[in-house]
């Protein structure tokens, strides 16, 4: 059989010039007559060293990392189909690589080792068995497995997922909806990408798992526009699936229908916020709706929705297979089985890191990113996204857990982490978080839309030493007001990461106090 050359498709790769070096593999294996094959995979997660090329060997898959178009003469002249471990780009077994041997891969089990878009690569792998499971099911018990697992969503707000469709399931319509929100918007997040990029099929899987449980016909995946890569293998394995039986009018000949189409966001951040992004997907401008009536109870064309993160959806096709139980007995207190966490900003090693539950930040940062890339000491770090409290050193021992997060005034949100070394000027962060809301407000109501945009006003008077002390305390009463009287997150969490700063780094927003 044809040796086997892994390279990633994955936005990294191709940004770090992927396409240019399967080309110029596919030159050598040509010029010099080799018997070999090349494979476009998915990403590893291990983002510092893509395009990460792979080459099947009897002994495992041998990695050279952060490999260019230019090197590729000389890796093969040096022996990389032997899989030559002497090069300097040479990383040795992929598998054995200490980055995710010390990972917990539950959802991330098949990243980087398939052909994202390969039924049969994916079925090799497990893929699948969480929907044949399903299908023998009746609904109430597909909910009480999810139940079992105590999955809570992925997308920030950490709700039960079994819950959610349980009111679905109990919402008597004709037509209800399942809706993955893949509006990925934070920053420094992109597992959602990830997942939809490197292993699209777990996500059709997982919503396709949904529909049967809470009898929807018809799924929407809301993909944000800024995503092209993943628009079209999303795309391409939707078509395939459809072609092999796994998604249409008659799932794998049970007689069970449904459906599933991407659809593509302009660019907003809130609408990220579910109900935003129900109107979004109705055609309308993104604006929040008010709650209740819950998008469960009355959503997408005000029918019965389950709307659900990527990564939640994701995490269903291996509770189904290997049962909720096996998933909850990952993590700790009531934060069950794992999360995919992304490592960016200053940060040596960025990536995704899948982990159960518990691990301290400190870990995190220091075991798997490997400090600053600058190498300079490491002087905060915002958890959770644009609307995260910024944390200092002293909060670094925290737990990877819902609720010990919220006891120090932080979130783990969508598990994006982003680091700053010490050149950070955090009193321009605590204004930029500021900006950030009056910039993207979808303006609804008062607090959040004039809100924003007086705060910005406010910490610029304080950093420039206009009444600081009267301006600080009207800083903080704003907060308060933002966190009490907004009608969504966006408003009411805004205050997190300014407040953050007035807490932890007052030197910095305020020189003059
Ligand atoms: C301003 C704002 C932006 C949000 N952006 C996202 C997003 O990009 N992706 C996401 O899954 N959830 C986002 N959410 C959370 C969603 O409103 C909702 O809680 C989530 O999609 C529910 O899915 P889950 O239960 O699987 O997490 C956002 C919330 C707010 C307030
Ligand atoms: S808090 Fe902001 S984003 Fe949310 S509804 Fe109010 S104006 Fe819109």
């Amino acid at each position: 059989m044809s040796q086997r050359i892994y390279i990633p498709c994955d936005t990294t790769a191709l940004s770090l010039g992927a396409d240019q070096l399967a080309e110029a593999v596919q030159q050598e294996i040509e010029q010099r007559g080799l018997d070999a094959t090349i494979v476009r995979n998915g990403s590893r997660g291990m983002l510092w060293l893509e395009p990460l090329v792979e080459v099947e060997t009897a002994h495992g898959r041998v990695g050279y990392g952060a490999v260019s178009a230019q090197q590729v003469p000389a890796l093969f002249d040096a022996g990389l189909l032997d899989g030559n471990q002497q090069h300097e780009s040479c990383i040795g077994l992929v598998e054995e690589h200490p980055y995710l041997k010390k990972q917990q891969r539950l959802t991330f089990a098949r990243s980087g080792i398939t052909d994202p878009v390969s039924i049969e690569d994916y079925i090799a792998l497990d893929g699948f068995n969480g929907l044949k499971n399903a299908i023998a099911m009746q609904p109430q018990n597909i909910v009480d497995e999810v139940k079992t697992s105590g999955l809570r969503g992925r997308g920030g707000a950490a709700f039960p997922t079994g819950i959610k469709w349980q009111t679905v399931l109990d919402t008597p319509a004709e037509q209800k909806y399942i809706v993955c929100n893949a509006d990925e918007g934070d920053s420094g997040t992109f597992a959602d990408r990830l997942v939809m990029e490197c292993d699209p099929f777990m996500l059709i899987e997982g919503m396709t798992i949904a529909g049967l449980a809470v009898h929807a016909t018809q799924g929407y995946i809301y993909l944000r526009s800024e995503y092209p890569v993943a628009h079209k293998l999303l795309n391409e394995a939707i078509e395939r699936a459809y072609k092999a039986g796994y998604l249409g009018e008659n799932i794998l000949g049970s007689g069970k229908h449904f459906d599933l189409e991407v659809r593509l966001g302009a660019g907003a951040y809130i609408c990220g916020e579910e109900t935003s992004l129900l109107d979004s997907l109705e055609g309308k401008r993104g604006l929040v709706r008010a709650k209740p009536p819950l998008p469960a109870i009355v959503g997408l064309f005000g029918q019965p929705t389950v709307v659900n993160n990527v990564l939640s959806f994701a995490a269903v096709p291996y509770i189904l297979d290997k049962g909720g139980q096996s998933y909850a007995d990952y993590g700790m207190g009531r934060s069950r089985g794992t999360l995919p966490l992304q490592l960016a900003g200053n940060v040596k090693q960025g990536g995704l890191v899948e982990l159960a539950f518990g691990i301290s930040l400190r870990e995190l940062m220091e075991d798997f990113g490997g400090g600053t890339l600058t190498g300079k000491p490491l002087k905060a770090v915002q958890v959770g996204g644009p609307l995260g409290a910024y944390l200092p050193a002293s909060q670094w021992d925290t737990l990877i857990d819902y609720e010990e997060f919220a006891a120090v005034g932080a979130v783990l949100g969508h598990g994006g982490v982003v680091m700053f070394d010490e050149t950070v000027d955090m009193g321009q962060q605590a204004r930029f978080s500021m900006e950030f809301c009056k910039v993207e407000s979808c303006g609804k109501c008062t607090p959040c839309r004039i809100g924003s945009t007086r705060g910005v006003e406010v910490i610029d008077r304080i950093r420039n030493g206009e009444n600081a002390n009267a301006n600080w305390v009207l800083l903080e009463d704003l907060c308060e007001t933002m966190i009490d009287g907004s009608l969504c997150a966006m408003g009411g969490m805004t205050p997190f990461p300014v407040q953050s700063v007035m807490k932890y780094f007052p030197e910095e927003l305020s020189a003059t106090r």
